[in-house]
């Protein structure tokens, strides 16, 4: 225990903040884009686009798969429930919007679509992008293809 707290009090006193990060890479992906600030038009898309999902009651069939849900035990789950339990989080897809829209991928290849709400927030980072994103669960594939419609 001595020995943990030993090291991340180290890690800590030379982690400090991103002015200590000399790689320019790192510094620039750090500043522009993990701590840009800008308050983009795209997170009210996000946030529309969730809360559409966090609305829905509808129900749809779902097909489990690998460990399954810990928390949602029936088949049958509530689109909202989803969105909530599964959905990505606000922040996560603000920081994926800013992480396509600052290294401008070509090419983006996502596993596990869900209801979009990742997709969704990597075509507004760069509506050009090739983007192709793949569900297991069929029902849920033909809904988020209609959302996304
Ligand atoms: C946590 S959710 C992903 C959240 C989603 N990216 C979002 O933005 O809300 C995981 C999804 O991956 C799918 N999945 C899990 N294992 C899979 C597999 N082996 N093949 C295809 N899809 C899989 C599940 O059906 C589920 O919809």
């Amino acid at each position: 225990m001595r020995k943990l707290i030993l090291t991340y009090i180290k890690f800590w006193w030379k982690s400090k903040n991103q002015y200590s990060v000399h790689s320019p890479f790192v510094y620039n992906l750090i500043s522009k884009c993990f701590y840009d600030k800008t308050n983009y038009s795209a997170y009210k898309q996000i946030k529309i686009y969730k809360k559409a999902l966090l609305t829905n009651k509808n129900t749809i069939e779902v097909t489990d798969l690998g460990a399954g849900s810990q928390i949602l035990k029936s088949n049958t789950r509530v689109i909202s429930h989803i969105a909530k339990i599964a959905g990505t989080t606000a922040n996560r897809a603000k920081l994926l919007f800013r992480l396509t829209l600052y290294f401008q991928f070509n090419a983006i290849l996502e596993l596990g679509t869900s209801l979009g709400i990742a997709t969704h927030a990597i075509s507004l980072g760069n509506p050009e992008a090739n983007i192709t994103t793949i569900e297991g669960c069929p029902n849920i594939s033909e809904f988020t293809q209609e959302t996304f419609k």
